[in-house]
């Protein structure tokens, strides 16, 4: 746990290398991490905060915004002594890393952006992120878990393995509600970042699981169209938590990015 500006963040720091920030979706927590960072600390430091109203960590009064969140990350980065890292997450974990991306570039040393996307929701999608959060706030997070999952992992994974479901489900359920009313509340105000995209010069991948609903595969192109030094992903049979559902792939993906980005002198601090 850090004390970063007037909250408690928890978060985990395992491995030795580069280091490798990897954030989390919504409303989920830095365990949905798990299958990556022990595929990572061989070779990585890899560092897994639960972003503010998430998990174990605090939060304080009023929507959190992706800056805000971006600001914690880059705080906790602070009090560990890194100046830059590779900076990662999936969906809104994406979200927070474009805002780092736009706030602290110079603190970025190659970027994942996984199952995510860089325009601002339309009206009618802040609309529904309205609803929800005052749902939240009302009913718990079990409406928010039954709507959520079906589009989260595919079918077929939901109906093959059941512990991946029920550890999704749980994760839900064990947000706090008004942690995800804030984050809800923030993810309405986030800006359109396309127009960062083509100033983006570190190595970055895009990763998409290509039956993703949520965030899909054109979302993934958009992005990888327009950074320059950047490569796409695409997690066949996988859903929108494409880590979690396809974790072999997926991995395979992300430790050649990074090795190569290593190897090619991007990473150093
Ligand atoms: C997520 O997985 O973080 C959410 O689906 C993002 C969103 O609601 O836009």
């Amino acid at each position: 746990m850090a004390r970063v500006r007037g909250i408690d963040l928890s978060f985990d720091d395992v491995g030795a290398g580069a280091p490798v920030v990897l954030l989390h979706g919504f409303p989920f927590d830095r365990s949905m991490w798990r299958g990556q960072v022990e595929a990572l600390r061989g070779e990585f430091r890899v560092i897994t905060p639960d972003l503010r109203g998430h998990g174990e960590s605090g939060l304080a009064d009023g929507p959190a915004t992706m800056e805000e969140m971006a600001r914690d990350v880059a705080a906790l980065l602070d009090g560990l002594g890194i100046g830059r890292a590779v900076v990662g997450g999936l969906s809104m974990g994406g979200y927070v890393t474009l805002a780092f991306c736009r706030l602290f570039p110079e603190r970025v040393s190659a970027l994942v952006l996984a199952d995510t996307r860089a325009q601002a929701d339309t009206e009618e999608g802040k609309r529904t992120r309205e609803e929800n959060a005052e749902r939240a706030l009302r009913e718990g997070m079990e409406p928010i878990a039954s709507s959520m999952i079906p589009k989260l992992l595919t079918a077929a994974a939901a109906a093959e393995r059941p512990g991946v479901l029920e550890s999704v489900r749980r994760m839900i359920l064990r947000t706090r509600p008004e942690g995800a009313a804030a984050a809800l509340r923030g993810m309405a105000l986030r800006r359109d970042q396309t127009d960062l995209l083509t100033l983006i010069t570190a190595p970055t991948l895009v990763i998409v699981g290509g039956e993703d609903g949520l965030t899909p595969l054109e979302d993934a192109r958009l992005i990888q169209g327009r950074v320059r030094d950047s490569r796409l992903a695409v997690i066949e049979e996988a859903a929108h938590l494409s880590n979690l559902e396809r974790p072999g792939e997926f991995n395979s993906a992300l430790l050649d990015f990074l090795k190569d980005c290593r190897d090619g002198g991007a990473l150093t601090a």
